[in-house]
This record gives structure tokens, C-alpha cells and sequence, in this order.
């Protein structure tokens, strides 16, 4: 009852934050209300020009590439190892991947991340540059298929159902996923690797989160807790290689990006091994012959700044999602708030350009606890430690992706068990949230998924 006054009622009540009248208008050119498939896909306005350019960038996100050489001369480079062909293929209607198909086998868009972790302080030229040392076979993330070369291996998975209850004696169940590679094809993995499965991030409101200054980011971050609430929050700061030195991270689980151009040089790189001017090397390692012996794609790099570029354009230049405002979502706002989820989940910034955005995000790493730990450590976030998702968008995922599955590597199914598995820093909101009678839980769900 209370979704249908919700969505009947919904053109009314899409109000943002935007209260004056003059504002409305630009405010709708960078937000939308849809809730359809298409909410991650509508432009914002753009001129003639800028048209051409996302058209561009939409296509070489959205079109599969294939191997080099080959007659298409616009898309070949693929591979030689990979783990999808095209951007889209993980990130459907630019939203979050799902992590099982409807066999419980495992998707393209859950990637496993190698490393050698324990290597944290030997080698602290590399570290510099890339933030943590690659699994040597096998390199920074297992490829699933392979063009010409054999791909390197499989993702199994295997499911432990937890069990708990709510404080007024509702009984829940959480699963947790352990991801593992099968079929390697180079040999055992080394002794030490460490595997963190991650899982395609939905790619909402980047264009406005990137418009936000340092300054804001970083007027949030409290190391070492000295307000004493529980939470720290610490900025990531990475080696940027197109800027070629060290700059605040805010994109990907461990902020280990610090462009939407960064991190899709870095998807170019690792998830499609397109050779690109960040990232001009294949993406071998040393120990694969046949993968560095494999034909080039016949330009310097399989994805030229060019084009790189344009993708980047198209993703910063997709609309925001609005949330819905209604008498429900208004007392669950309230309650997310009392119990201190705002305290990362940061609700309102502006932009350096005067834009009210509100993306339910204040992009700093923060430990998560043990339950959470996918034991990675990546420039300076610990395995404990993952950037504050936003939230904005967060009741389209079912629509867009098919299926809503949260959390780094998707072992939440609804929104509560996103809740659920929240430790370390989030301890006390999360025992707050079990705390709650089951009508409040209800209404911060209905803000969440109206967001
Ligand atoms: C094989 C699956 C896969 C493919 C293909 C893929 N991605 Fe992703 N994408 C991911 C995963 C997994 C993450 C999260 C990475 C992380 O946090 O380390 C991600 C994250 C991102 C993000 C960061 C979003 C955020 O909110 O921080 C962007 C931007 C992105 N991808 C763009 C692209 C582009 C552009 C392409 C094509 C060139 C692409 N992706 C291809 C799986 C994929
Ligand atoms: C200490 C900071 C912190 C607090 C407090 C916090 N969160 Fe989070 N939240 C995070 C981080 C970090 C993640 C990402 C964790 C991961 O992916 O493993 C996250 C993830 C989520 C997700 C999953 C988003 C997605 O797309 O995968 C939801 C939903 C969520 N939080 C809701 C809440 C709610 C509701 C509360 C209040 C009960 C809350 N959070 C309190 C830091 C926090």
C-alpha cells in the first residue's frame, strides 16, 4: 500500500532540493526521476558538439570489442586476456553488476582482485605507483577468458548462511560468499596471493561527484577520531598516472581512483586489457608468454586518449538520480539520521560550481570490521577499510541490473542485509538499525529504496 501512494503520487512529490522556482530548471538538466532501466542512461543537457562526444563515448562503452588484428579497425585490442568484452556487459544500463546467474554461477561482473598483501613494505617503489603488489603469474585480477592465449582461469563460489536476530526476536539470514579461482591454467596461485572479489559498481551521478573540491572531502576526514563518535574517516590518496603524482582518491571501493577517466583507463587496462595512455603496457605478466607474444592491435594504444576520453565524458555526463520525497520517506530520513548513518553516508555537498548534490557519501575509507575484510590493502586502505558507497540510485539497482545485489562483493541481496553486515566504525548505527521496531526499519528501507 504504502509503494503505490509512494510511486502514484511520485511526479508531485520529485521535488530534490531545489526549492526555487529558477533553480528547478537547471536542477532538471542534471537529475532525473525515472525509475525505469533507463534512470543511469539520460544525458544532461549538452550542445551540439558535446552531443557528438557522448555519442562516442556511448558507443565505446556500450559496443563489444573484439581480438586484434581484425578488420574492425575502431574496437580491436581485446585481450589478449580478459574478463568482458564490452564496459557495459558488467555494468548494465550503467548500473551495478549482479554476482550470480540464475544457475548460482558466477558473472563477469564479479572480478577477483590478486595481491600479494604481506608485500606491503618491500617493495615501496611499485607501491608508489600502483598501491599494492600483483599476484606474479597471475597479476592484479584473475582474467576469465583469453583470445588466442589461454584465459587464465574460474571463479567458483561457495555460500555459508549466517544466522541472527533483530532485537525484537525477528530472525534474519545473511550469506557469505567465498569466492574461489578454479582451473587455473599457469599453475598455483602464489602462496601468499590474496583474493578480494569485487563487484561492478553502478555508474551513478559520476560526473557530479567529480565536480566536488578536495576541500570538501577532506573537511570531513577525522584520522584519528578526535571528536571521539566512533568514526574516523580517512581520505585515500593514490598515485594518479595521468597527473604522474599523488592526489585524494574517490572512486572504486578503496578510493583508488581519482577520476572517472582514471578508473576507466584502469577497466581498459584490467577488465578488457585495451592498452591505453595511462595504462600502455598489455596486460601480461612476465611469466605468460603467449599473452605477450600475442598479435597488437595495429595503433600505439587499443583505446588512444581520444577515445578514452569520450567515455569518460559519456559517464560524467549521464543524469543523477533524484530521490523521492513523500510523508514516508521523509520519517525514514529521520530515523537514518537518529542512528547515525549520515555520519559517512554524508547527505548533502555542493559542487565547486555551486551544485546541491546529494549523494549520501562522504567518498573516505572507513573500517568496516572484520566481517567485512577482503584482506586488500590498497595504497592507504587496509583490508578493513572501503570508501562510504553512495547511496544515491540505491532504489534503481533492482531495475537497472535485474537484481539487487550490494556490498563489495554482492552477498547482500536487500537493503537490510547491507545494514547487517556493517561492523567496525558502523558498529553502533548497524546495532542502532537491529534495535529499531519493525516499522522503523521498514521506513528507512522505504527512504533507501526511493533514493
Ligand atoms: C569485468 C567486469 C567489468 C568491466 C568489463 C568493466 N567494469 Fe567498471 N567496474 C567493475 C568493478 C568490479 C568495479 C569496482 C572496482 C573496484 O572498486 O576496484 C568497477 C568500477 C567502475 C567505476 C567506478 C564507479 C564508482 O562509483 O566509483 C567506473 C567509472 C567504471 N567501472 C567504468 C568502466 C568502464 C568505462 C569500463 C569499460 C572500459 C568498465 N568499467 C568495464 C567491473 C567492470
Ligand atoms: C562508518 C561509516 C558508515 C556508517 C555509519 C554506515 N555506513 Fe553504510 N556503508 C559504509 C561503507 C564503507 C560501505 C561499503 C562497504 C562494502 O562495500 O563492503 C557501506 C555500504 C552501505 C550499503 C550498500 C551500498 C551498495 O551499493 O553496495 C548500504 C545500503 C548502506 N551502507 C546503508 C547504511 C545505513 C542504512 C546505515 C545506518 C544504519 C549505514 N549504512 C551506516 C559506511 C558506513
Amino acid at each position: 500500500m504504502m509503494k503505490i501512494i509512494a510511486f502514484a503520487s511520485a511526479a508531485l512529490l520529485f521535488t530534490g532540493c531545489f526549492e526555487k522556482k529558477s533553480e528547478a530548471v537547471s536542477h532538471a538538466e542534471l537529475f532525473t526521476s525515472d525509475f525505469s532501466k533507463r534512470a543511469f542512461s539520460h544525458a544532461v543537457k549538452l550542445d551540439h558538439a558535446e552531443q557528438d562526444i557522448f555519442m562516442l563515448g556511448k558507443s565505446f562503452f556500450s559496443k563489444p570489442w573484439v581480438e586484434a588484428p581484425s578488420v574492425t579497425t575502431a574496437r580491436d585490442g581485446l585481450g589478449p586476456l580478459f574478463s568482458a568484452n564490452s564496459c557495459i556487459h558488467c555494468h548494465p544500463h550503467n548500473g551495478g553488476g549482479v554476482a550470480l546467474n540464475e544457475a548460482l554461477g558466477v558473472e563477469r561482473a564479479l572480478v577477483l582482485r590478486l595481491s600479494l598483501s604481506h608485500m606491503k613494505n618491500i617493495n615501496n617503489s611499485l607501491l608508489a605507483r600502483e598501491g599494492f603488489t600483483p599476484e606474479p603469474t597471475y597479476g592484479a585480477q584473475l582474467s576469465i577468458s583469453g583470445a588466442g592465449t589461454a584465459y587464465e582461469g574460474g571463479v567458483e563460489v561457495h555460500h555459508r548462511t549466517i544466522k541472527g536476530f533483530y532485537d525484537d526476536a525477528t530472525p534474519y539470514e545473511l550469506t557469505l560468499p567465498t569466492y574461489t579461482p578454479s582451473n587455473l591454467q599457469y599453475g598455483a596461485l602464489d602462496s601468499h596471493a590474496n583474493i578480494a572479489p569485487r563487484l561492478a559498481l553502478p555508474l551513478v551521478g559520476l560526473g557530479l561527484l567529480e565536480r566536488l573540491g578536495d576541500e570538501a572531502i577532506l573537511a570531513n576526514e577525522d584520522i584519528n577520531d578526535s571528536d571521539r563518535d566512533g568514526i574516523s574517516g580517512k581520505a585515500n590518496r593514490i598515485y594518479s598516472p595521468e597527473h604522474n603524482k599523488t592526489m585524494i582518491g574517490r572512486f572504486a571501493y578503496k578510493a583508488t581512483a581519482v577520476s572517472v577517466k582514471h578508473q576507466s583507463a584502469d577497466a581498459a587496462h584490467n577488465d578488457m586489457s585495451l592498452t591505453n595512455p595511462l595504462y600502455p603496457s598489455e596486460n601480461c605478466t612476465t611469466a605468460q608468454k603467449e599473452c605477450n607474444e600475442a598479435p597488437k592491435g595495429r595503433y600505439a594504444f587499443d583505446l588512444p586518449n581520444e577515445r578514452l576520453e569520450a567515455i569518460a565524458f559519456y559517464l560524467t555526463h549521464l543524469k543523477a538520480p533524484l530521490a523521492q520525497i513523500n510523508p514516508t520517506t521523509k520519517e525514514g530520513r529521520d530515523i537514518f539520521n537518529q542512528i547515525g548513518c549520515n555520519k559517512c553516508h554524508i547527505e548533502e555537498f555542493t559542487t565547486l560550481d555551486g551544485v546541491k548534490i546529494r549523494p549520501y557519501s562522504d567518498l573516505l575509507l572507513h573500517d568496516m570490521g572484520v566481517g567485512l575484510s577482503d584482506g586488500h590493502s590498497d595504497f592507504l586502505a587496509t583490508p578493513n577499510e572501503f570508501r562510504t558507497t553512495p547511496l544515491w540510485g540505491l532504489g534503481r539497482r533492482e531495475v537497472t541490473s535485474g537484481a539487487m545485489n550490494l556490498l563489495h562483493d554482492g552477498r547482500a541481496r536487500t537493503v537490510e542485509e547491507a545494514i547487517l553486515w556493517h561492523g567496525g566504525e558502523a558498529q553502533s548505527a548497524k546495532e542502532a538499525f537491529a534495535a529499531l521496531p519493525k516499522i522503523k526499519r521498514t521506513l528507512l528501507v522505504e527512504f533507501l529504496r526511493g533514493l
